[in-house]
This record gives C-alpha cells, sequence and structure tokens, in this order.
C-alpha cells in the first residue's frame, strides 16, 4: 500500500499522508450513518461514545479493519495488528474547541511507540476548519507536558507541550474526505479551531503490534484486526452485533471505565467531558 519512500517519510517525519481510503461518496454515507445516530439521540456523541465506537457499531467495527487502512499500517508496523482504540474528533461549525501541541504517548501507558495513529477525514480538513498539524522529526524524543483541563481543549486533560512550539514549522495535515494521515505516537501535533461553517469530522484509529503491552498498571483490551496474537497481552474484543447492543454497550462501558483510570492517572478527574 505504502511505497518505501512512504514509508522512509513516516520513519523520518513521523507522520504520512494523504493515504487515499475511502472515496468522497464513501466518506459521505459514513458521516451519514454517524449524523443518523446522532439525530437519534438528539444532538452530538457523548464524551464516552466517541471513545472506542467500533465497539458500538458494525459499521466502525468494518472501518477499523478497512483492508486499505490495515494494509498501509502494516507496511509500518508489520502483520500482527491490533487496534488499541478509536476516536471520533468532531469540531462543530464555528467551534471553539481546539487541540493544544502534544505527543499521545505521554498517557497512552504503552509499552513502546510503535503505534500509529490513522486519521480518517470524513469531511474536508483543511486550514480554515481546524486540521491537524505537525511538526516534522519531533516523533524522535519524549518531552514534558502539562494538564490545563482548558475547556476548549478537546483532549482528556487539556495536555500540552511544556516547550515552545514555532508556528511556522508546523506541516498542516490538509485531506480530502476518504483520506487519512499516518502520525507516530511520539509526533508533536495539535490542531486549531474551526472557523468554518460545517462541522469537521475526522475519526482516528490507533494501531499497535501485538508485543505491545500495557504498563500503567490496568489490564487493556484490544481488537485484533489482522494476523495472529500470539503474545495475549490484551483482552481480546468482541465485535458488536448490532448498533447499540446491550452487551456490546455493557463491554463499552466496563472498558471506558478503565481507560479513563489510565488516561486521567495522578489527577483528581475520572471522566471524559462533554
Ligand atoms: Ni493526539
Amino acid at each position: 500500500m505504502l511505497s518505501s519512500a512512504d514509508v522512509a517519510a513516516y520513519h523520518r517525519d513521523g507522520f504520512h499522508f494523504p493515504v487515499p481510503i475511502l472515496t468522497p461518496a464513501e466518506a459521505a454515507a459514513y458521516r451519514a450513518r454517524l449524523e443518523a445516530v446522532e439525530a437519534a439521540q438528539g444532538g452530538p456523541l457523548k464524551a464516552e461514545m466517541r471513545h472506542k465506537p467500533h465497539l458500538l457499531f458494525p459499521w466502525l467495527n468494518e472501518l477499523v479493519r478497512h483492508p486499505r487502512i490495515l494494509d498501509a499500517v502494516e507496511d509500518l508496523l508489520g502483520p500482527d495488528l491490533l487496534c488499541w482504540s478509536s476516536t471520533f474528533f468532531i469540531k462543530e461549525a464555528a467551534d471553539r474547541g481546539f487541540v493544544s501541541w502534544h505527543q499521545d504517548a505521554t498517557y497512552w501507558g504503552l509499552s513502546a511507540p510503535d503505534v500509529t495513529t490513522v486519521w480518517l477525514a470524513l469531511t474536508q480538513a483543511n486550514r480554515a476548519n481546524g486540521c491537524m498539524k505537525f511538526v516534522a522529526g519531533t516523533h524522535a524524543r519524549q518531552v514534558g507536558h502539562r494538564d490545563t483541563f482548558d475547556p476548549d481543549n478537546l483532549l482528556t486533560r487539556g495536555q500540552e507541550l511544556e516547550v515552545t512550539v514555532d508556528e511556522s514549522e508546523a506541516v498542516l495535515a490538509e485531506l480530502a474526505p476518504g483520506e487519512a494521515s499516518l502520525h507516530h505516537v511520539m509526533l508533536f501535533h495539535g490542531s486549531e479551531p474551526n472557523r468554518s461553517d460545517d462541522r469537521r469530522i475526522g475519526f482516528a484509529i490507533r494501531y499497535i503490534p501485538t508485543h505491545i503491552r500495557q504498563i500503567a498498571g490496568a489490564r487493556d483490551s484490544a481488537t485484533l484486526v489482522r494476523g495472529e496474537d500470539r503474545y495475549g497481552h490484551f483482552d481480546p474484543e468482541p465485535a458488536p452485533s448490532a448498533d447499540l447492543a446491550p452487551e456490546a454497550l455493557a463491554l463499552h462501558a466496563a472498558i471506558m471505565e478503565r481507560q479513563q483510570r489510565v488516561l486521567y492517572r495522578g489527577t483528581d478527574r475520572d471522566r471524559f467531558r462533554d
């Protein structure tokens, strides 16, 4: 799926894009399914439902197994792949929500930085609506972070880098609907508010090779999406049988509680914010 130049760019810069995954029509169909769920629930997805929704909706469980995505990730991480998590990053039209500069590895509790995020655009992602921005080559070392809990910050803790980023070095990850970017778990990245008059919808999917472990103290779970898991470091996750099936909701709630304990460890918070 990726050329050797693409793979080399990922290792050198810590990111690569665009990777064509869905057609614009397929991306629009996913957006429509999401918006049908939101309409049925009477508003945007609640915070907990934006995390790991592939355990609640069969069509998202299919999406995290999309062969074009897995082919690209296999080129980076090898043939035995777990989907560790997924998150909808939705910015409403004229939304103040932003993402401060951060490194994902800071709080995820994973044993090694062999973690790739596939950020799939279900709408246009561009400068006007607050696409992701990266700083090339920053994935080589972990730096310190501080928690801000800024209410407009879309991150769990409002965490931000303790070092200052030179905005002129930022690379904008502009994507067409159906395209994805790939980024390394230690890459400096963030995004600006949505100043456009339409929603910006991204679906971020995090993949790890099966040898990775959760080392933040809690037992963790993941979805085997390709190859074989010879390690068993993560509890396997069943695919949901139907949208919001009762047994899937119960499992998802238990997993969210555990994941929130990992993500908020060392703070006085314990819940995702709406
Ligand atoms: Ni991030």
